[in-house]
């Protein structure tokens, strides 16, 4: 049987993480949250400075697995703040780009297929994805749940800065030169910001059902 696989891009803090495992749950896809990639490598950024390079970088993404991407640290707004600015630069993102390819196009056996988010992934890594999603919300509605996400784990942060910080990942990421985030035209448009987790599932499930 042909497998499946989905592309989603979305902006910061828009629901689609939490989108993308009820779907992958329900349709039992292998996902990959691409964004904690990024995330790994600025926390290396931040940590080993005087180490980082892209020589370093090319080997822990040869070691990578899914497990390195658990890690509770990767969740702060410190670590995405950073990871919006290392991943402008093309040589990291080109040595990121093989474990994607392998999760979206080589999932585990006993998956029926992938699906993966991040920014450039209906455009740049899965062109050929059988469903593409762009998922957004308005920026005060993703600013509140980044907010009581950062707080749910205990981070010290006011609602302002998390509204600052949103604003200014948004700037970075759809306007620059690398990898922008955009809607692409054969992306269908999901706003978040009136959905429940719930609703929101079901329309996607109900977009997918049509074509399955
Ligand atoms: O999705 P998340 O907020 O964890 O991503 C952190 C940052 O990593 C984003 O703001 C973006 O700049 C970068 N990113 C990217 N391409 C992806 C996923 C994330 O450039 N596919």
């Amino acid at each position: 049987k042909k497998k499946i696989k989905i592309a989603i891009d979305s902006p910061a803090a828009a629901g689609a993480g939490t989108q993308a495992k009820l779907i992958s749950k329900y349709f039992n896809l292998f996902y990959l949250d691409t964004g904690k990639i990024y995330r790994l490598i600025a926390n290396i950024k931040l940590t080993q400075p005087n180490k980082y390079s892209h020589s370093l970088i090319k080997k822990k993404m040869l070691k990578l697995t899914m497990k390195d991407l658990q890690n509770k640290k990767l969740l702060s707004d410190e670590v995405g703040t950073m990871a919006s600015i290392i991943s402008k630069d093309k040589k990291i993102r080109k040595l990121v780009h093989a474990f994607q390819i392998k999760s979206a196009y080589h999932p585990p056996k006993k998956y029926n297929g992938s699906c993966l988010d991040g920014r450039d992934i209906t455009y740049k890594i899965i062109p050929d994805a059988d469903f593409k999603f762009f998922i957004t919300a308005n920026t005060k509605t993703r600013a509140l749940r980044r907010y009581k996400e950062l707080k749910g784990l205990n981070k010290k942060i006011s609602f302002n800065e998390v509204l600052k910080s949103i604003k200014n990942r948004d700037k970075s990421d759809y306007n620059r030169k690398v990898s922008p985030l955009m809607r692409t035209r054969d992306s269908v448009l999901i706003n978040t910001t009136n959905l429940t987790k719930r609703s929101c599932f079901l329309k996607i499930k109900q977009i997918m059902d049509r074509k399955l």
